[in-house]
């Protein structure tokens, strides 16, 4: 596919992701106005923060948590269950995250919170979730609908971050989400659909990716969000298999497993996810490891993160992989917008009692 004719683009795309994914930075002001904006009543002092959801709508949660990591005093802790871990009490934020509102393990979840009397605020585009919060007098915020789940990063991630800053649990990001609007900005006239192949980062790496196996590889406390990230919206849009790791940790198991079979790990198309804020030990790792098994998988490429704050450096990050899984998507002629197993799972499992 040429990926620099923007008709063939737009006709491969016809639930318009590669829009949605331009509007991102306006996405982003907009959702943390919502956060900053949204009326509610919380207690404060709470000892421990807890995101239920699921896919789409966990993966803010998973940004929620790194970014805490080292700005708060509390653990941040992401729930892709049923239940919630049995330390949830009332000194608990517990944050509902779906974006349809009907996901079932997070309405379970929350009506696992609420029997354990913990706080709680749903965000949520509407639904049951919805439904249940205004009945329960639960802090709601609602999100613009319309899009994927995945798309609505911006709107499922910075309303919580806003919260928890609210709340006193978090210093003020609002410099960091403005560095993030317009790094983003400046990202999209790189990474859209009109900068050429031959400078666009993220047509480069659709092109490395086709018909190959991504492997994505970020690092503990910093990229490892992101890493994850990448796999499911290459799962998710691209349609396409991919996995994740994080260092330090694959140098004590999978760097092993790059002996057999041979010829298969050829297919592997390895991404190193670099931050400034590396620990210089995982540093040195990627470049040792690189040199270890460089030459028995397909190819290794390091994307930097760019950008000053831990926010946006994280999000540089996840639009180039929103954007490189958008285009293979588009090269292997699939529509990156329906996920119909998933659809199709759900509403099995609706009819399943
Ligand atoms: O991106 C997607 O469509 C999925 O990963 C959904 O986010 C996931 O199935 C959960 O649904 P929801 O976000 O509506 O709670």
């Amino acid at each position: 596919m040429n990926l620099d004719s923007i008709e063939e683009l737009n006709q491969a795309d016809p639930g318009g992701m590669l829009r949605v994914l331009w509007n991102l930075p306006e996405q982003c002001e907009e959702a943390w106005r919502i956060g900053t904006e949204a009326v509610f009543e919380l207690p404060t002092g709470f000892d421990q923060v807890v995101v239920t959801g699921l896919g789409g709508s966990a993966i803010g949660g998973d940004l929620l948590r790194v970014y805490a990591t080292s700005e708060a005093a509390v653990p941040v802790l992401v729930n892709r269950d049923y239940r919630l871990p049995a330390f949830v009490g009332p000194r608990t934020l517990v944050f509902a995250v779906s974006y349809s509102g009907n996901t079932e393990e997070t309405l379970s979840a929350y009506d696992d919170a609420r029997a354990r009397g913990a706080s709680m605020m749903a965000v949520t585009t509407g639904g049951q979730l919805a439904e249940r919060a205004r009945r329960d007098g639960v802090p709601l915020v609602i999100i613009p609908g319309g899009i994927s789940p995945r798309a609505a990063s911006g709107y499922l991630f910075l309303p919580t971050l806003a919260v928890m800053q609210r709340v006193g649990l978090l210093g003020d990001a609002g410099p960091s989400v403005a560095e993030t609007v317009n790094l983003l900005k400046e990202m999209r006239e790189e990474l859209g659909p009109q900068s050429p192949e031959n400078r666009n980062l993220a047509k480069q790496l659709a092109r490395r990716f086709f018909q190959r196996i991504p492997v994505i590889y970020g690092s503990s406390g910093t990229t490892e969000t992101v890493a994850m990230r990448w796999k499911g919206q290459i799962n998710e849009n691209s349609k396409a298999m991919a996995y994740f790791n994080v260092f330090p940790e694959l140098n004590h198991n999978e760097i092993v497993g790059t002996e057999k079979p041979a010829a298969k790990l050829k297919d592997l198309e390895l991404i190193f996810l670099s931050d400034p804020a590396d620990h210089p030990r995982v540093k040195a790792r990627l470049e040792i490891t690189r040199g270890l098994i460089g030459e028995r998988v397909g190819a290794i490429t390091e994307v930097a993160a760019r950008g000053g704050s831990k926010l946006a450096r994280a999000y540089s990050l996840i639009y180039v992989g929103d954007y490189a899984s958008v285009y293979l998507a588009l090269m292997y002629g699939i529509d990156p917008t329906p996920v119909k197993l998933i659809d199709a799972l759900k509403k099995r499992l609706s009819d399943f009692q």
